[in-house]
């Protein structure tokens, strides 16, 4: 297995074009890190995020309606007054957008790159979505801006993949990221590496680094300084998006405040398997193991499965046109 993924790295000599967005924001440490671990590793990478924290607003394609911010960005790193986009003074791959993660990637791919680096043009190979601060499993696929940007880029014909990690805390690079070896961002970003470049070299001279329709999401778990149990190179686990104890969302009103909480809750609809391999664990269950990411193939066909599609047609017989095949 070692001598594997040293073989796979060693064979990595195409350099591919990724376009890196997140949810959480440009500035986000995660960001940085697998930004500047891309980049070392021979991509060129685009990174357009949104300047403002968007967590948990899914495919949501918004796009501001001024020329300018209203309000300052996240960390206050762009201000009030500052134009909606732009590019980090001394790199101008690194750009934020006031809009959500889905119209960030697509501000890249359908102005910033045409406008600013042509050579980019239809050339992207893969889009990278994160790593999230926090992880987003089972029903959280229709809640994360990560995995929302990601579908979006699928929708769009590009192989795209979610990354999000245990690393829940919402921090600034400028004060946390450095070269510690410790340091959860620094070890996601390299897995993210390995991962990327393992569908890079399976790729070979394919046109695309996955199937059309189809996109990855990742999970990683508690890391380096963030673990108590030494974890630093996950075992990466072929898991299914669904299945045993994916979480959904519920509202928990407390009677004493008034207030709503929002509670996860496990339930039977996602925990069915109506689709892909069933043997396989969930990615929910996978994450709950000592030192182990999961990693899930989704695709956006949403349509339910052909027997499935019969049964309801069946249903519904005596009030729709017949278009029985
Ligand atoms: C970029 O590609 C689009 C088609 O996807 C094309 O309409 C546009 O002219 C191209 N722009 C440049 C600068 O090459
Ligand atoms: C979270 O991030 C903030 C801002 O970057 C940092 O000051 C703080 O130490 C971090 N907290 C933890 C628990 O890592
Ligand atoms: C990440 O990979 C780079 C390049 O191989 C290496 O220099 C660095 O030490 C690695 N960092 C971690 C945290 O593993
Ligand atoms: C409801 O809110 C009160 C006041 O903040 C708190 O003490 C109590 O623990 C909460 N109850 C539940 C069930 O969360």
């Amino acid at each position: 297995m070692k001598f594997l993924t040293l073989l796979s790295c060693a064979t990595i000599a195409v350099a591919k074009n990724i376009l890196l967005t997140n949810d959480d924001g440009w500035a986000a440490t995660n960001i940085r890190a697998t930004y500047y671990a891309l980049k070392n590793a021979g991509h060129d990478v685009l990174l357009v995020a949104p300047v403002s924290q968007r967590s948990g607003w899914s495919g949501k394609f918004d796009v501001p309606y001024t020329s300018t911010l209203l309000t300052n960005g996240e960390f206050d790193y762009k201000v009030a007054g500052d134009p909606i986009f732009g590019h980090e003074a001394d790199d101008d791959h690194i750009w934020y957008f006031n809009g959500t993660p889905a119209s960030s990637m697509s501000l890249g791919i359908d102005y910033i790159i045409p406008k600013y680096f042509p050579e980019l043009n239809n050339s992207i190979d893969l889009v990278v979505a994160g790593p999230n601060e926090g992880t987003n499993q089972g029903g959280f696929f229709s809640i994360s801006g990560t995995i929302g940007a990601t579908y979006n880029s699928v929708y769009r014909g590009l192989p795209a993949i979610a990354f999000s990690g245990s690393n829940g805390n919402n921090s600034f690079f400028k004060d946390s990221l450095d070269d510690d070896p410790q340091n959860p961002s620094n070890i996601y970003a390299n897995l993210t590496v390995e991962i990327v470049n393992q569908l890079f070299a399976a790729q070979g001279d394919n046109e695309r680094a996955l199937p059309l329709g189809v996109g990855l999401n990742v999970n990683y778990p508690p890391v380096g300084n963030i673990a108590d149990n030494g974890c630093v190179t996950p075992d990466l686990v072929y898991s299914r998006l669904s299945g045993l104890d994916s979480p959904a969302m519920k509202v928990k009103v407390n009677e004493t405040t008034g207030i709503p909480l929002t509670v996860e809750v496990d339930t039977a609809a996602l925990a069915a398997c109506l689709n892909g391999i069933c043997d396989l664990p969930s990615e929910s269950e996978v994450i709950t193991r000592a030192c182990a990411a999961s990693i899930s193939a989704f695709s956006v066909d949403y349509d339910a499965n052909a027997q499935l599609q019969t049964g309801v047609r069946d249903l519904l017989a005596p009030i729709i046109i017949s278009n029985k095949d």
